[in-house]
Protein backbone atom coordinates (compact mmCIF):
# COMPACT_ATOMS: atom_id res chain seq x y z
CA UNK A 1 0.00 0.00 0.00
CA UNK A 2 2.49 2.85 0.86
CA UNK A 3 4.96 1.39 -1.99
CA UNK A 4 2.03 2.10 -4.44
CA UNK A 5 1.75 5.34 -2.92
CA UNK A 6 5.42 6.30 -2.94
CA UNK A 7 5.60 5.18 -6.87
CA UNK A 8 2.65 7.23 -7.64
CA UNK A 9 4.69 10.26 -6.29
CA UNK A 10 7.63 9.55 -8.12
CA UNK A 11 6.08 9.07 -11.28
CA UNK A 12 4.58 12.28 -10.82
CA UNK A 13 7.61 13.59 -9.59
CA UNK A 14 9.38 12.59 -12.73
CA UNK A 15 6.84 13.22 -15.20
CA UNK A 16 6.79 17.14 -14.30
CA UNK A 17 10.48 17.42 -14.37
CA UNK A 18 10.29 15.88 -18.21
CA UNK A 19 7.70 18.07 -19.01
CA UNK A 20 9.75 21.16 -17.43
CA UNK A 21 12.90 20.44 -19.18
CA UNK A 22 10.89 19.71 -22.75
CA UNK A 23 9.57 23.16 -22.81
CA UNK A 24 12.54 25.29 -21.88
CA UNK A 25 14.76 23.27 -24.67
CA UNK A 26 14.38 24.25 -27.92
CA UNK A 27 12.84 21.91 -30.16
CA UNK A 28 15.31 21.01 -32.43
CA UNK A 29 13.86 18.78 -35.09
CA UNK A 30 10.93 21.41 -36.07
CA UNK A 31 13.93 24.56 -35.60
CA UNK A 32 15.73 21.79 -38.31
CA UNK A 33 12.60 21.21 -40.46
CA UNK A 34 11.96 24.73 -40.43
CA UNK A 35 15.17 25.28 -41.78
CA UNK A 36 15.38 22.39 -44.43
CA UNK A 37 11.80 23.85 -45.82
CA UNK A 38 12.81 27.49 -45.62
CA UNK A 39 16.27 26.26 -47.52
CA UNK A 40 18.60 28.42 -44.95
CA UNK A 41 20.81 25.21 -45.02
CA UNK A 42 21.70 26.25 -48.52
CA UNK A 43 23.98 29.09 -47.09
CA UNK A 44 24.36 28.22 -43.40
CA UNK A 45 25.01 24.93 -41.59
CA UNK A 46 25.16 24.25 -37.94
CA UNK A 47 29.35 24.68 -37.36
CA UNK A 48 30.49 25.21 -40.84
CA UNK A 49 30.69 28.45 -42.50
CA UNK A 50 29.64 28.47 -45.56
CA UNK A 51 28.06 31.62 -47.60
CA UNK A 52 26.73 33.02 -44.41
CA UNK A 53 27.88 32.19 -40.71
CA UNK A 54 27.24 28.56 -39.20
CA UNK A 55 25.34 29.28 -36.58
CA UNK A 56 27.56 28.32 -33.96
CA UNK A 57 29.43 31.76 -34.81
CA UNK A 58 26.11 33.36 -34.64
CA UNK A 59 25.27 32.24 -31.39
CA UNK A 60 28.37 32.86 -29.95
CA UNK A 61 28.59 36.17 -31.59
CA UNK A 62 25.10 37.01 -29.44
CA UNK A 63 25.92 35.37 -26.63
CA UNK A 64 24.74 37.73 -23.75
CA UNK A 65 23.56 40.17 -25.43
CA UNK A 66 19.69 41.02 -24.64
CA UNK A 67 18.68 42.38 -28.49
CA UNK A 68 19.61 39.39 -29.33
CA UNK A 69 16.45 36.88 -29.89
CA UNK A 70 14.10 39.93 -31.43
CA UNK A 71 17.06 41.29 -34.01
CA UNK A 72 17.68 37.31 -35.28
CA UNK A 73 13.62 37.19 -35.07
CA UNK A 74 13.62 40.14 -37.59
CA UNK A 75 16.41 39.14 -39.58
CA UNK A 76 15.12 35.73 -40.61
CA UNK A 77 11.64 36.97 -40.79
CA UNK A 78 12.12 40.62 -42.78
CA UNK A 79 13.41 40.00 -46.27
CA UNK A 80 16.90 41.42 -46.62
CA UNK A 81 19.98 41.59 -48.66
CA UNK A 82 23.61 39.95 -48.23
CA UNK A 83 26.54 39.77 -49.76
CA UNK A 84 27.50 36.25 -50.76
CA UNK A 85 31.42 36.43 -53.08
CA UNK A 86 30.70 40.01 -53.19
CA UNK A 87 27.47 40.10 -55.24
CA UNK A 88 24.12 41.16 -53.41
CA UNK A 89 21.62 38.21 -53.10
CA UNK A 90 18.02 38.13 -51.16
CA UNK A 91 18.64 36.86 -47.65
CA UNK A 92 15.73 34.03 -46.93
CA UNK A 93 13.03 34.27 -44.76
CA UNK A 94 11.64 31.47 -42.72
CA UNK A 95 8.27 29.72 -44.39
CA UNK A 96 5.96 30.35 -41.85
CA UNK A 97 4.43 32.75 -39.69
CA UNK A 98 3.74 31.19 -36.50
CA UNK A 99 5.40 33.08 -33.83
CA UNK A 100 6.53 30.11 -31.70
CA UNK A 101 8.12 27.90 -34.40
CA UNK A 102 9.87 31.25 -35.23
CA UNK A 103 11.19 31.66 -31.95
CA UNK A 104 11.88 28.06 -31.03
CA UNK A 105 14.04 28.27 -34.22
CA UNK A 106 15.64 31.64 -32.79
CA UNK A 107 16.54 29.90 -29.38
CA UNK A 108 17.44 26.71 -31.48
CA UNK A 109 20.00 29.06 -33.11
CA UNK A 110 21.39 30.79 -30.12
CA UNK A 111 21.65 27.56 -28.07
CA UNK A 112 24.26 25.98 -30.45
C1 LIG B 1 21.70 33.36 -50.00
C2 LIG B 1 22.31 32.71 -48.85
C3 LIG B 1 21.54 32.73 -47.54
C4 LIG B 1 20.31 32.16 -47.26
C5 LIG B 1 19.39 31.41 -48.22
C6 LIG B 1 20.07 32.37 -45.85
N1 LIG B 1 21.11 33.07 -45.29
FE1 LIG B 1 21.23 33.64 -43.34
N2 LIG B 1 22.91 34.73 -43.79
C7 LIG B 1 23.56 34.74 -45.02
C8 LIG B 1 24.71 35.65 -44.95
C9 LIG B 1 25.70 35.94 -46.09
C10 LIG B 1 24.71 36.17 -43.63
C11 LIG B 1 25.67 37.20 -43.03
C12 LIG B 1 25.04 38.55 -43.21
C13 LIG B 1 25.72 39.63 -42.46
O1 LIG B 1 26.35 39.37 -41.44
O2 LIG B 1 25.55 40.79 -42.89
C14 LIG B 1 23.58 35.55 -42.92
C15 LIG B 1 23.26 35.78 -41.60
C16 LIG B 1 22.32 35.07 -40.88
C17 LIG B 1 22.15 35.14 -39.44
C18 LIG B 1 22.97 36.01 -38.48
C19 LIG B 1 22.46 37.42 -38.51
C20 LIG B 1 23.26 38.32 -37.63
O3 LIG B 1 22.70 39.36 -37.22
O4 LIG B 1 24.43 38.03 -37.31
C21 LIG B 1 21.12 34.29 -39.13
C22 LIG B 1 20.54 34.00 -37.75
C23 LIG B 1 20.65 33.70 -40.37
N3 LIG B 1 21.40 34.21 -41.41
C24 LIG B 1 19.62 32.80 -40.45
C25 LIG B 1 19.07 32.36 -41.65
C26 LIG B 1 17.84 31.62 -41.75
C27 LIG B 1 16.97 31.18 -40.59
C28 LIG B 1 17.64 31.40 -43.09
C29 LIG B 1 16.46 30.70 -43.75
C30 LIG B 1 15.18 31.38 -43.59
C31 LIG B 1 18.76 31.98 -43.80
N4 LIG B 1 19.59 32.57 -42.90
C32 LIG B 1 18.93 31.94 -45.18
C33 LIG B 1 23.20 34.02 -46.14
C34 LIG B 1 22.02 33.32 -46.29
Amino acid sequence: MQISIIKAILTGFFFCLATATASHAADEADAMKLLEDSKCLKCHSVDKKKDGPAYKEVAAKYKGKAEAEEKLSKHVTVPSKVKVDGEEEEHGSVKTRDADRIRNLVQWILSR
